[in-house]
């Protein structure tokens, strides 16, 4: 039986009179997972005005007893490991074990944001003055809005929900349409756990209608929102004309490098991770791999013979490599690219979409390799599903400028045992991420994460810069020598 759920508004699951539903489906047989509540413009009015109401006490709440709400929800997160993994898996397609690495990383995150509640640090400073004492203390900005793709749909929504919850903000959270059960389930998670009523609300639907208001209302302070480039750049200019702060995670055109001193077992098994790993669908995936021209043919050999034997198929099923893709028009747009790439590149593997049997009921692509040349658009352009573009190099300076020669920079590697090298690609690749020896995917919780370029906007989740993104910095001055002393002005003779 589908689940129907309903708006999470002033700690009530609500579902308003005459409102319209939509669905999300398995992507790996067609069958419906869940219906939720489209959300008209006056449904996140309220829910904006809930959180307003709830904002006072939270903000009021002392960090510590927040961190312990967000500990409890940790721990039942942790007790619902395997029921949220398989819903992961059931509504969005990635296989089982990385279902439960989802919610591993929802369960981390919350424990480490559970954390912050006893250090939350600002700086003391010196004063140019005498008996004057300088700080900094953080505040929460206000009522917030997390809008949440599809990819890592229990994580992300963690990334900024416990952020902005322990730094004291009051949320409106929008999970993705086609993974919104595991959103709702993410709510109902804090609910549990005891989030008082109105800090966290949730509101389903569309962009169009939820999206526009969250990014325009006033009384929302600051929006963390992470999804496709276009509708980030649209979020960015709404929000600058209400003079939000806009958090952007946006997209990747990550490269892997292969030097001909590279263990090359090492960096095959990195790149069927990298490259294959949730069907190609992580913003950090690798979707370029750089070869240097000694061990091309080589690799790329080693590479085909593998994925060759690849399994495609029930993400369910433990012994399976690489599930459906998200939703048709995740694969309708990957085939888009894969017949560019047959006309700009050579395919050297897949290319197809996958038929007969249960691949009928799913959206099943073969993974899929072409040999280009850099400066194609299969080789420069977001592809985000199991599509690796192979470019072969001269030399690691070649190697760099290919790399860095694309509109994005989230995430890059490179595979070497030459340690000077190795530091030279953490200084030269322009990216907000750098693996050595290892593949361009493996985010951990308490490192920052985010990009360069048209990756983002400049901010960072994750880690400590997490507290920076949902916080505002206030600077205090204590004046105790009990006497009007002028900074720049008063020369603080000797005492
Ligand atoms: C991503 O690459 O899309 C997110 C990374 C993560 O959550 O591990």
């Amino acid at each position: 039986m589908a689940r129907e759920y309903g708006l999470f508004l002033e700690g009530k699951w609500t579902v308003p009179e005459g409102a319209k539903r939509f669905r999300s489906t398995n992507p790996a047989n067609g069958e419906e997972v869940a219906s939720f509540v489209a959300a008209t413009a006056d449904d996140v009015q309220r829910a904006i005005a809930a959180a307003s109401r709830a904002f006072p006490a939270w903000r009021d709440t002392p960090p510590p007893k927040r961190g312990e709400i967000l500990l409890a929800a940790a721990r039942r997160f942790r007790e619902r490991k395997e029921e949220l993994g398989r819903l992961v898996t059931q509504e969005m397609g990635k296989v089982i074990a990385e279902g439960r690495g989802d919610v591993q990383e929802s369960i981390d995150f919350v424990e480490y944001m559970a954390g912050e509640g006893r250090r939350l640090f600002g700086e003391t400073v010196p004063s140019e003055l005498r008996s004057k004492f300088c700080l900094t203390v953080r505040q929460p900005k206000g009522v917030v809005a997390a809008i949440t793709p599809w990819n890592f749909p229990t994580a992300i929504p963690n990334w900024k929900i416990a952020a902005a919850l322990i730094t004291g903000n009051s949320v409106v959270f929008k999970p993705a349409s086609s993974t919104a059960a595991c959103g709702a389930e993410v709510v109902r998670t804090y609910e549990e756990a005891g989030v008082p009523p109105g800090v966290l609300n949730l509101v389903t639907g569309s962009g169009g209608v939820v999206g526009d208001v969250l990014t325009s209302d006033p009384r929302i302070r600051a929006v963390s929102f992470t999804g496709g480039v276009e509708t980030g750049r649209d979020v960015y200019v709404r929000g600058a004309k209400a003079l939000k702060m806009v958090h952007l995670e946006l997209g990747g055109k990550n490269p892997m490098i292969v030097m001909d001193d590279a263990d090359l077992t090492l960096a095959l098994d990195g790149i069927l991770f990298g490259a294959f790993g949730t069907a190609g669908q992580r913003c950090t995936a690798t979707s370029r791999l750089i070869v240097h021209e000694k061990v091309h043919e080589a690799f790329v050999g080693m590479l085909v013979d593998r994925l060759g034997r690849f399994s495609v198929g029930d993400p369910l099923d433990p012994r399976t490599g690489m599930g459906p893709v998200a939703s048709a028009d995740q694969e309708r747009k990957i085939l888009d690219y894969i017949a560019l790439g047959r006309k700009e590149a050579k395919l050297r593997l897949g290319g197809t979409k996958l038929t007969g049997g249960a691949y009928d009921r799913g959206f099943f692509l073969a993974p899929t390799i072409f040999e280009t040349e850099h400066g194609t658009r299969i080789s420069k352009e977001e592809i985000f599903g199991p599509v690796l573009s192979v470019i072969r190099v001269k030399s690691y300076e070649e190697a760099v400028r290919v790399a860095n020669d694309v509109d994005y920079g989230l995430s890059s590697s490179i595979y070497t045992r030459d340690v000077d090298r190795a530091f030279r690609a953490i200084h030269d690749l322009e990216a907000g991420i750098t693996y050595i020896n290892a593949p361009t995917i493996g985010a951990e919780v308490q490192l920052p994460f985010g990009g360069v370029k048209n990756t983002g906007n400049g901010g960072r989740e994750a880690g400590s810069a997490a507290i920076e993104e949902f916080t505002e910095i206030k600077t205090v001055f204590v004046d105790f020598s009990s006497k009007l002393q002028k900074a720049q002005i008063d020369d603080p003779a000797p005492a």
